[in-house]
C-alpha cells in the first residue's frame, strides 16, 4: 500500500510538472507526456510484482500454518500423554502406599487386640491363681487337721488292739464277769469293743482315702498352674513377634516412601522437544575419543576406533561373526540419544543388516532398547556406503551405548562384519 502511495505521488508530481512546463516548448511537453506514459507502464508492472509477491507470501504463510499445525498437534498430544502417564504413576504409587498403610493399620489393631487379650488372660490367670491358692490353703488346713485326727485315732486303735491281746486283762475281765453275773456279759463287752475297733478302722481308711484324693486335687491345680504359665509365655512371645513384624512394616513404609520420592525426583521433567536434540555426538568428528570406543572383539588393524561414520575402513569383527559381537561407545556423560546411523565396512561387501541397541549408565548394568516393552530390531545396511538412519521413537537416556550384531551380509568365504556408526542427540543437562 505504501509503495502504491509513492507511485501515486510520483504520478501527481509528473502531472503538475507537465502543467508547469505547459507554457514552455513543445519538445518539453512531448518529453513530459512520454514520462507520464512511462509512469503508467511502471504502475502496471509494479502492481503485477506486488500481486505476485502477495500471492507468494500468502502461499508461504499457508504452508507455515500447515507445518506448524502438524508439528504442534503431536507435540501437545505427547505432552498430554506424558502428563497423564506421570500422574498415573503417582496415582498408582499412592494406591500402593495406601494399601500398605491400611495393612499397617490392620496390624496395629491386631496387635492391640492381642495385647488386650493378653491383658485379660493375665487377669484371669491371676484371679484363678488366687482362688486356687485359697482352695489349697483351706485344703492344707483340713489336711493338717485330718492328719492329727488320723494320728489320734491311730493311737486309740493301737491301744485297743494291744488291749484286746492282753491275756491278763482278758482273764481279769472273765473273772469279774464270772463273779458278778455268771459270764452273761462277756459276749456283749467283746462285741462292743470289736465294733468300736471296726468303726475306727473304717474311719481311718476313710481319712487315708480323703488324704490321697486331696493330694490328687493339689497336683491337678499345680498342673493347671503350669499350663496357664506356659500359655502366658506363648502369648508374650507372640506379642514380641507382632511388635517386631510391625517394626519391619514401619521400615517398609519408610522405604517405599523414599523410593517413591526418588522415582519422582528421577522422572524426566520433559524430553527434549522434537528437532532440538539432533546433533551428531562426535563419532565422525572425533569429539568422542578413541579411548571411549570398545568392542567385543575385532580384526587386528580394524579395531573399534575405526567404527566412526565415513571412516576409511570400519570396525571389523573377527572371522565368524556371532550374535555376541557388539560395538560400545562411551559418550562421557548422560545423553539423550534421539537417532543412530550406520554404514557398512569399506571393502569386501561386509555389513550388518540387522542390529539391536542396549544402553547403560554405569557400563555394568545394561538395558535393551525397547518400544512398548518389545526389543527393537533395527534394519542395518544393504551396501557398503549408504548411511542408514533410525530416529528413536523414545530417546535413550544413557552414557553408554552398544550396537549388537544380529545378522549380516554373508558373502563367499569371509564371514566377518564391518560397521561404521554415528550417534545423534544432546547432553542430558
Ligand atoms: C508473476 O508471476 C507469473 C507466473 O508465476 C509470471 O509469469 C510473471 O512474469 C510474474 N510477474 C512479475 C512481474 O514478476
Ligand atoms: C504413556 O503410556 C502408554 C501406555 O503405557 C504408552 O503406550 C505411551 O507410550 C506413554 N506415553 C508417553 C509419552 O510416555
Ligand atoms: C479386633 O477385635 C475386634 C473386637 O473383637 C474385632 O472386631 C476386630 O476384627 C479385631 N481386629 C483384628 C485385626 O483382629
Ligand atoms: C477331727 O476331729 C475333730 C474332733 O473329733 C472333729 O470335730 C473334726 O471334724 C475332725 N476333722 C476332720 C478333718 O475330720
Ligand atoms: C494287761 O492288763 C493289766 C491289767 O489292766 C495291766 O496291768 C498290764 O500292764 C497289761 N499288759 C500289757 C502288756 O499292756
Ligand atoms: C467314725 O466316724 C463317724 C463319722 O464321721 C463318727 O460319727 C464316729 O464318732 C467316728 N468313730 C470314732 C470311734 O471315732
Ligand atoms: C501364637 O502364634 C502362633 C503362630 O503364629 C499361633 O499358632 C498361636 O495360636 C498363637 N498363640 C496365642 C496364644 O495366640
Ligand atoms: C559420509 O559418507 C556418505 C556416503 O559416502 C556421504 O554421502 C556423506 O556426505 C558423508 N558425510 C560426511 C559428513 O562426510
Ligand atoms: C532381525 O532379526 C530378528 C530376529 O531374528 C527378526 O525378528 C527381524 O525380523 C529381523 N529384522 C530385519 C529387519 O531383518
Amino acid at each position: 500500500m505504501a509503495c502504491f502511495g509513492i507511485f501515486i505521488i510520483s504520478l501527481m508530481t509528473s502531472l503538475v510538472t507537465c502543467q508547469m512546463v505547459h507554457q514552455q516548448t513543445t519538445a518539453d511537453l512531448q518529453q513530459c507526456v512520454a514520462n507520464l506514459a512511462c509512469s503508467f507502464d511502471y504502475k502496471s508492472e509494479f502492481q503485477a510484482k506486488l500481486d505476485n509477491a502477495t500471492r507468494h507470501l500468502e502461499l508461504e504463510l499457508e504452508l507455515l500454518r500447515h507445518q506448524t499445525g502438524s508439528l504442534v498437534a503431536p507435540l501437545q498430544n505427547e505432552i498430554r500423554q506424558l502428563q497423564a502417564n506421570q500422574s498415573n504413576e503417582i496415582t498408582y504409587a499412592n494406591q500402593v502406599l495406601g494399601r500398605v498403610l491400611a495393612e499397617q493399620a490392620y496390624d496395629r489393631e491386631y496387635l492391640r487386640n492381642i495385647t488386650q487379650g493378653l491383658y485379660i488372660l493375665n487377669n484371669d490367670f491371676h484371679r484363678e491363681n488366687l482362688i486356687r491358692y485359697q482352695d489349697v490353703h483351706r485344703l492344707v488346713l483340713e489336711l493338717n487337721e485330718a492328719r492329727s485326727n488320723i494320728s489320734t485315732l491311730g493311737a486309740l486303735v493301737e491301744a485297743l488292739i494291744t488291749a484286746s491281746a492282753n491275756s491278763t486283762l482278758i482273764a481279769q475281765i472273765a473273772a469279774i464277769q464270772g463273779g458278778v453275773s455268771g459270764g452273761a456279759h462277756t459276749g456283749v463287752v467283746c462285741t462292743a469293743k470289736d465294733s468300736e475297733i471296726l468303726e475306727l478302722r473304717s474311719n481311718l481308711t476313710y481319712f487315708m482315702n480323703a488324704y490321697a484324693s486331696e493330694q490328687k486335687l493339689i497336683e491337678m491345680i499345680r498342673n493347671r498352674e503350669t499350663m496357664l504359665q506356659s500359655e502366658v509365655e506363648r502369648l508374650q512371645s507372640n506379642l514380641s513377634q507382632a511388635l517386631s513384624v510391625n517394626h519391619i512394616k514401619d521400615n517398609l513404609i519408610i522405604n517405599l516412601q523414599n523410593q517413591l520420592k526418588a522415582a519422582l525426583a528421577n522422572a524426566p521433567a520433559s524430553l527434549p522437544a522434537p528437532g532440538t536434540c539432533v546433533s551428531a555426538l562426535g563419532m565422525q568428528s572425533g569429539a568422542i575419543p578413541n579411548s571411549a570406543l570398545s568392542a567385543s572383539a575385532y580384526q587386528p588393524g580394524y579395531g573399534p576406533e575405526k567404527s566412526r561414520l565415513n571412516d576409511s575402513t570400519g570396525w571389523f569383527t573377527p572371522e565368524r561373526a556371532t550374535s555376541q559381537d557388539f560395538l560400545q561407545i562411551d559418550t562421557g556423560s548422560q545423553h539423550y540419544i534421539t537417532k543412530v546411523a550406520t554404514q557398512g565396512g569399506i571393502c569386501c561387501d561386509v555389513m550388518v543388516t540387522n542390529y539391536t541397541l542396549s544402553y547403560s549408565n554405569d557400563g555394568v548394568h545394561w538395558k535393551e532398547y525397547t518400544k512398548d516393552c518389545v526389543k527393537q530390531f533395527l534394519t542395518g545396511n544393504s551396501d557398503q556406503s549408504t548411511v542408514v538412519e533410525h530416529t528413536l521413537d523414545t530417546p535413550i537416556i544413557a552414557r553408554y551405548i552398544r550396537f549388537h550384531v544380529v545378522d549380516y551380509r554373508k558373502t563367499g568365504a569371509s564371514n566377518y562384519v564391518g560397521m561404521r556408526v554415528e550417534l545423534y542427540g544432546c547432553a542430558k543437562n
